[in-house]
């Protein structure tokens, strides 16, 4: 485990914000290492060292195949979660030639609502699925959506576990009931890779999208599972980089590193998901003790076992991350894509939550690099800020009184 990182100040600095991105591992860095300047070569050239370089990139294509249960023909390398999300919705949509319909939950990450939407400008309808108060989406309303538009679905894209929240959604029902419709089923399992268990078949989804700098890989790199037989185009062209499938010289350095991130946190799932359960548990019944009207939010069993989001009404979502960072804590209030921004989260609105007690929530993810410490400090430091904070509340119960 790694020692706390000290700031200039010698504070404690304690890292839960793991949703957002994780440091990458040692092991990681060592296997990466030699594809940067040694074995540099571009994997397409016939000599020696594009061989080497090529060699390694397929054999991190058989590890992450075999890891999600599926042919290594079946992975292309991409640069991340979101181009992975892209190639999965537009190639599909593509693939098929004309405009049609597509499928999605309102709860997913801007890389899948906001390439949605683009298909949307361009002709295609859009059928957004509610969620009800932890998140999930029912099985029966996707049911409903495809047989009221029989025929037209181009394709079903839903997340196996939510960013924000942490809620996991049903994918193998979902999945089940797009089969019975005959439209491929896109899930993008970004934050679930090495906290659940993802395997392709059980899960029966025909695209996946993976990220490996939410599991201690490199950023900037990921990949794209499609299922033999399923129709996708390509967004990028050029040379014959993934089987036509992605143009552009590969990255092999992070090609190495996703596969090798991925194993180790893939061999780690079951007890690593155990111990950052216990923590999050006693991280979560501390705050609710201590903070008055917190609450909850996401599935209450039925969620990534890292991931605490908290409402806590009348106390400022950035304020009280301003006041935590000050005292070495790092965390969110939401997805790193919306902090930042005073939109409320679209995911807690989903979920029904009203905007003014949406900006009230924080989002604690957690990590290797977590202890039992971390929480109690965490419990120690946030309830004094948010009393402070209540104390100059406009909404607050001791001025309105
Ligand atoms: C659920 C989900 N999908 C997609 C992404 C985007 O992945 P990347 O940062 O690799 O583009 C993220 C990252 O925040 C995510 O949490």
């Amino acid at each position: 485990m790694h020692e706390h990182v000290k700031g200039t100040t010698g504070m404690k600095q304690i890292y839960l914000d793991n949703g957002a991105t994780t440091p990458v591992r040692c092991e990681v860095l060592e296997e990466m290492t030699p594809y940067f300047a040694e074995d540099f070569g571009n994997a397409s050239s016939v000599h020696g060292r594009g061989q080497r370089a090529h060699r390694a990139m397929e054999d991190a294509r058989e590890k992450m195949a075999s890891l999600l249960g599926a042919s290594p023909n079946e992975i292309i390398f991409t640069s991340g979660g979101t181009e992975s999300d892209n190639l999965a919705i537009k190639g599909v949509a593509a693939a098929r030639g004309r405009a049609g319909r597509i499928i999605t939950s309102s709860v997913e990450h801007r890389a899948v609502l906001a390439t949605c939407a683009a298909l949307e400008k361009q002709g295609y309808e859009v059928i957004r699925l509610p969620v009800d108060r932890f998140g999930l989406v029912a099985p029966a309303d996707l049911h409903e959506a495809l047989s009221a538009h029989r025929g037209e679905t181009v394709l079903v894209t839903i997340m196996m576990a939510n960013n924000e929240v942490g809620t996991i959604e049903p994918i193998k029902e979902l999945a089940a009931v797009a089969a019975e419709a005959s439209v491929p089923f896109h899930t993008d399992a970004v934050q679930a890779i090495g906290k659940v268990p993802v395997n392709v078949d059980e899960l029966g989804v025909d695209l996946l999208s993976v990220s490996a700098h939410k599991f201690y890989g490199p950023k900037g790199v990921g990949a794209l599972y499609v299922r033999a037989g399923t129709r996708i185009a390509p967004l990028q062209h050029g040379g014959h980089h993934e089987n036509g499938r992605r143009a552009g010289t590969e990255n092999v350095p992070g090609i190495v590193g996703i596969a090798c991130a991925m194993e180790l946190a893939c061999a780690e799932v079951g007890e690593e998901a155990e111990r950052l359960r216990q923590l999050r548990d006693r991280l979560q019944q501390g705050l609710l003790e201590e903070i008055e009207d917190s609450r909850v939010n996401g599935h209450p069993v039925q969620r990534l076992p890292h991931i605490l989001n908290i409402t806590i009404p009348n106390a400022e979502g950035e304020a009280m991350l301003l006041r935590l960072d000050a005292v070495g804590v790092a965390a969110s209030s939401g997805s790193a894509c919306t902090s930042g921004t005073l939109e409320p989260s679209h995911v807690l609105a989903a979920m029904g939550i009203p905007p003014e007690t949406a900006h009230g929530s924080l989002r604690f993810s957690l990590g290797r690099m977590s202890t039992t410490d971390d929480m109690d400090y965490v419990m120690e430091k946030l309830p004094p800020i948010v009393e402070n904070l209540r104390a100059m509340s406009p909404f607050s119960k001791e001025l309105r009184s």
